[in-house]
């Protein structure tokens, strides 16, 4: 309060020339306005009713440019394309353009339509108009559109067969969706979780599947991983999958496998055995008929040099039926 007090001398000087100053704000700040209100009234002027259309490829795209002021009566309009490396011209001296011409219409005197766009129409367009009659005589306006395109049917890879207890990686892709198409994988039908943890139905399995590169990884198969597995590719705009593709987990079982060898063990043994006795009769018929015959006794001659293992034994029986 004493502080207020204090300076109250030159708090009176300020008083008295507040006002002039006060007064010379607000003759600027007319002019301003007038200024503002001329320069309005006297440029060219565009709006857009949207800057960044986003249309679906196969649709028919409006690209929003309206004058919002002229004094012109026939202010000149063009469109382009401003492309990384060109910039075509759609409409030029009041005419589409080349493919333009059977593509695109203006619309409400500025404004353009292009009908059954493509992805790769997607891009920057620029209207511009000039009215000479205006004191600021130009005016542009940028237009993003964007195309979105449905996915197509992806591409899947599913291993055929693999044992249990292995890992597998499962992969499903697609390149022409646009926005970039999330992936999910099924079995059998039926939609498989993100992780397999987070579900007590696959509470035997260990999966994770990556919903943005389409992967579905196994750590650990199981028997119970067989089945038809499929995955659909989706975006904004649509989905799409990859037929469905059968995998086989097996039964890497070493028991079954010892057993399988002994198996075969004992077919190879029998059928030694079977046909050493036929030999043995065979020898026994061949010395029976000594004389008839060089080329049968040169049979078992041979057969004897290559079963080296049991020519002792065969010897001594045939001595010993001899
Ligand atoms: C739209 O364009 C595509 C590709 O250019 C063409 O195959 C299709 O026939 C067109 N559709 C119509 C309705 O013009
Ligand atoms: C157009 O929009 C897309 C996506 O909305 C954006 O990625 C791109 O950078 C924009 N292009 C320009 C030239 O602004
Ligand atoms: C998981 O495996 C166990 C033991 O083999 C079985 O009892 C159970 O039913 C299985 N659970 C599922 C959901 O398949």
């Amino acid at each position: 309060m004493g502080n207020a007090q204090a300076p109250a001398g030159p708090g009176q000087r300020l008083s008295c020339t507040i006002p002039i100053m006060a007064l010379r704000r607000r003759a600027a700040l007319w002019l301003l306005l007038a200024a503002m209100l001329r320069y309005r009234i006297l440029a060219v002027e565009l709006i857009s009713t949207n800057l960044n259309p986003v249309v679906q490829e196969f649709q028919r795209a409006e690209l929003s440019c309206i004058i919002a002021s002229t004094k012109t009566a026939n202010p000149r309009i063009e469109w382009k394309k401003i492309g990384s490396k060109e910039t075509t011209y759609l409409l030029y001296n009041n005419k589409m353009q080349g493919e333009w011409e059977h593509r695109a219409q203006l619309h409400s005197r500025t404004s353009l339509i292009i009908y059954n766009v493509t992805r790769a129409d997607k891009g920057l367009y620029r209207c511009e108009v000039v009215a000479p009659d205006d004191t600021i005589i130009g005016a542009e306006i940028n237009i993003n559109l964007t195309v979105h395109v449905k996915p197509m049917a992806p591409t899947c890879r599913v291993p055929q067969s693999v044992p249990v207890g292995k890992s597998a990686t499962l992969s499903c892709q697609e390149k022409e969706g646009f926005p970039e198409p999330t992936y999910s994988w099924h079995r059998n039908g039926e939609a498989l979780p993100l992780d397999s943890k987070s579900s007590s139905k696959f509470q035997n399995s260990s999966f994770t599947v990556n919903p943005r590169t389409g992967t579905l990884v196994f750590n650990e198969l199981q028997k119970g991983d067989s089945g038809r597995y499929s995955c659909r590719a989706m975006n904004a705009v649509g989905d799409a999958w990859c037929e469905g593709q059968d995998m086989e987990v097996y039964d890497l079982n070493v028991a079954g496998i010892i057993g399988g060898v002994l198996v075969v063990l004992l077919v190879l043994s029998l059928t030694t055995v079977g046909i050493c006795c036929a030999y043995r009769k065979g020898f026994f018929v061949n010395n029976k008929q000594n004389g008839n015959s060089y080329k049968t006794t040169a049979k078992p001659d041979g057969v004897n040099y290559i079963r080296t293992d049991d020519e002792g034994d065969f010897r001594h029986k045939s001595s010993f039926v001899i």
